[in-house]
Order: structure tokens, then sequence, then C-alpha cells
């Protein structure tokens, strides 16, 4: 049997989105700015998209900008934000368990005299709400949290922290990338400026995503040379990629239910058969605030490369965080804020489920995972 268990860093594209691709790539590939019926064309399915966004997140069709993923929309929107509010004040405020799109963001205003704060979290990988109070100042002008932390998936209180920021002069950046597809989003039900998507996460092709810009946010526009996403976002658009971004996120959306129930009863049913076989482990993260999507496991038993590597052996393919830190041994920013030791992210392996794991699946990671503790026991 061969397990993929990392969806929480990419999943396949779906074949509805291929077929969606394929068919821009092949007939109408005009360039959406010429002006001719090829032009007009290519236009139009650019416009079908940027509707069927905005529909599935409750934005608005100004408010979509395509981008290349969720890097570029982290980077766009902090940096867009803090230049462009600096006039007002110089303190930012961000988490210690961002993505690294957002933190090393963060780190290069530092060193261009910003003042940032790091908030902290629990034990759980959540932000502590009385602790963001307290820190905002009348300097703030920006905030930037995750909804759902993408080793963890811990979901933030995002209703409590968009009051606390509304009601301040600060505004507020959120990486949605891993609430897709699994939190039910509308993006006018909250007082968010700025969101970031990406694809890739959802069955959808890797390098596109969206940034949702509320109306009338001021951000400061880096990319220059062209006038496309109404001068937001300079360079042609990616037509097939959006497309295929569009596709995605609808089925995402339409599914959202079903999925969600299913990835519940996986993650259950993971624990559940970890526990039978007696295999010492503890859950990083939180039970309940939570997506099913991720379970992040921490085995006092054995190291997470040895571990990793025996998986990767019996066809398991998981990883030790995020994509980016996958295959280096630097241990987990995210586990580390949680725990304030790198000794638990060092024993602490990612497993992430989507719509296609089969209970089969996850039974067969948890017949495999105590085949390596007996050996590991019986080598102690
Ligand atoms: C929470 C989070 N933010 C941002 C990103 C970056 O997205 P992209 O790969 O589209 O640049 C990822 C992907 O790993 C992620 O999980």
């Amino acid at each position: 049997m061969e397990v993929y268990a990392d969806y929480a860093a990419t999943t396949p594209v779906k074949q509805e989105v291929v077929d969606k691709m394929m068919d821009i790539y092949a007939v109408h590939y005009g360039n959406p700015s010429s002006i001719h019926s090829v032009g007009r064309n290519a236009r139009k399915h650019l416009d079908d998209s940027r509707r069927s966004v905005k529909q599935a997140l409750g934005a608005k069709q100004n408010e979509i900008i395509f981008t290349s993923g969720a890097t570029e929309s982290n980077n766009t929107a902090i940096k867009g934000i803090a230049y462009a509010q600096r006039y007002k004040g110089n303190h930012i405020i961000t988490t210690k368990i961002e993505h690294h799109s957002v933190l090393h963001v963060f780190e290069q205003l530092e060193k261009e005299g910003f003042d940032v704060t790091y908030l902290d979290v629990d034990h759980q990988g959540l932000v502590q709400l009385d602790q963001l109070k307290e820190v905002i100042t009348e300097q703030t002008i920006l905030v930037s949290i995750m909804f759902v932390n993408n080793e963890i998936g811990t979901v933030q209180p995002m209703y409590e922290i968009d009051s606390i920021v509304a009601d301040s002069n600060a505004l507020l950046h959120v990486d949605a990338v891993q609430a897709i597809g699994h939190l039910d989003i509308n993006f006018h039900d909250f007082n968010i400026d700025a969101m970031s998507i990406t694809a890739h996460k959802f069955g959808g092709p890797k390098g596109v995503g969206a940034l949702v810009v509320k109306e009338g946010t001021p951000l400061q526009f880096l990319q220059l040379g062209g006038e496309q996403e109404a001068k937001r976002r300079a360079g042609t658009e990616n037509l097939p990629q959006i497309v295929g971004f569009a596709e995605a996120l609808k089925l995402a959306t339409e599914h959202l239910n079903e999925n969600n129930i299913h990835l519940m009863n996986l993650k259950n049913q993971f624990l559940v058969s970890l526990q039978e076989r007696s295999i010492p482990f503890e859950l990083n993260g939180s039970m309940t605030e939570s997506t099913g999507h991720i379970v992040n496991l921490y085995f006092p038993f054995i190291d997470v490369e040895t571990i990793l590597t025996l998986l990767d052996l019996a066809n398991i393919y998981v990883s030790s965080g995020s994509a980016c830190t996958a295959g280096t041994t630097t241990p987990s920013h995210v586990l580390v804020a949680m725990y304030e030791h790198d000794d638990r992210a060092k024993h602490s392996v990612r497993f992430s489920f989507n719509e296609q794991t089969t209970e089969q699946e996850v039974k067969y990671i948890a017949t495999e995972i105590h085949k390596i503790y007996h050996k590991f026991k019986e080598d102690i």
C-alpha cells in the first residue's frame, strides 16, 4: 500500500480542474488584455473565474486580486499595508507560529525600523486574546494572524481577534491558506482587510492564489509594469491557473460539509487506531479548536528524521512540519513556540489528510507505526 498523507503541503489537482485548465491552454489562449475577440474571449474566462471566486468567499468582484499563490499574497498584503500606513504608526503585530512567508516579511520590516510584536501561543497553539489587547496601541497599524495553522491545524478565534483589531487603528491581514475547504468563510462576516489564499491546498494547481482586499484598504502595490488586476498586480494573468483555481475553490466549497465530516472521522479513527495498538503518543495542538485535515503527533520513542525515513520505506509520505522545513533538521518554529523548547519538535510528525484519504490508509499508517515502535522498544 502507498499512502500520501502530506496534503497540507500540497494536493493533487482534481481531474475536473485539469480539464478546465487544458481547455484554456489549448483553446482560449488569448491574452485577456488584447482587444480582439481572442483576447476578449480570454477576458470573459478571467471575469467568470473572478465571479466564481468572489461567490465562494463572499467577497466583492473588485476585492479579488489574483496572485502567484499565498507567498506573494502575504508579501503584498503585509508590505503593502505597512508601507501605506507608516505615516500613522510604526508598530506591527503577528504571531510566533505564522508561515515563513509572513514571519520573514515581518523580520525584514523589523530590520527596516518597524517595531514588531510576535504574539505567543499556548500549548494548543492558540493566540492569547488578552495579550493581543494588551500590546495593541495607537501606533499599531497592522495585525497579521493566520486562520488555521499549517503544522498543527489549530483554528484561531478569528471573530474575537477581528473585533479586537476593529476597535483599534490597525488593519487586519489573515493568512487563510489552510482554512479554505475546511471552514465556511464569508469574507464580509469579518472586518478582515486582506486575506491570502492559495489553490494547491484544495485540489487546484500550484503557483496561483489570491489576495482578497476589502474595498478602500490602503495598500501600496509594489509590482510595476502593467495595468492588470486594476493596476494592483502588474503582469499578464496566468489564465489557465486562475481558471483551475476558481474551479477547485468551487468544488472545495460545494463539498465542504461532507469533506469535514469525513476528515473528522478519519482523525478520530487514526488516534483510536494508535491507542488500540498501545503506541505512546501525544497530540500537538487542540482536539476541539482544529480542522480535521491536520494531525500533529509527538512520539517520545523516536526522532523525527528516523520515523520519516522508516515511514517512507513503508510507502507512507508525511512530513515534520511545513513543506519548507521538511527534509531539514531545523525544529519546527511552531512547536518550539508552543512548548518553549525544541525537544518535542524533534519527535513530532505532521500527518495531513484530504477527502481522498481512506479509513484503510489511516489504519495502515497506525500498523506501520506500531511495527516501528516495537522495533525501537527492542533496540532500547
Ligand atoms: C499557512 C500557509 N501560508 C502560506 C503558504 C504559502 O503558499 P504558497 O505555496 O502558495 O506560496 C502555505 C503553504 O505551505 C501555508 O501553509
